[in-house]
């Protein structure tokens, strides 16, 4: 079901310097920086050859990463995502799987425009898992 890895998330307390670590030290390719207010984060994505890296950082009030950022003040890894080629057919097998997808159990529009839903980490291994709708070309 599940199929490439679209990213990998990690959380950072100043989004200015996470960006230019990526860029300069690591010699990344770092996009700017784009506030989802829906979602209550600013993300920076660096791109990979296989992959992204999502920086994200909390945007206003009652993000939902807020709380991550309290409990670890210079950051972490926040969560991977997934893949799916049907979100409507993979939320229907894991809830069949008896796995939990967070919130309404209904996807919402993520940071690419695309519909995507968060699974519930204590039944993936202590990791928050986000699966995104990414149609076949
Ligand atoms: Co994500």
């Amino acid at each position: 079901m599940i199929g490439k890895l679209n990213h990998v998330a990690i959380v950072v307390p100043d989004l200015a310097a996470a960006a230019m670590l990526y860029k300069t030290t690591l010699g990344g390719q770092v996009t700017e920086p784009v506030d989802l207010p829906d979602q209550g984060v600013t993300t920076v994505f660096v791109e990979l050859p296989n992959t992204k890296i999502e920086l994200l950082h909390p945007l206003g009030e009652g993000s939902p990463v807020q709380k991550f950022l309290d409990n670890n003040p210079s950051g972490g890894m926040h969560h991977v995502c997934y893949e799916v080629e049907d979100i409507h057919a993979a939320i229907a097998h894991l809830e069949s799987e008896g796995a939990r997808v967070l919130g309404d159990g209904k996807p919402s529009i993520g940071a690419h425009g695309l519909p995507v839903v968060f699974l519930h980490p204590k039944d993936f291994c202590g990791t928050l898992v986000e699966l995104e709708e990414v149609k076949a070309a």
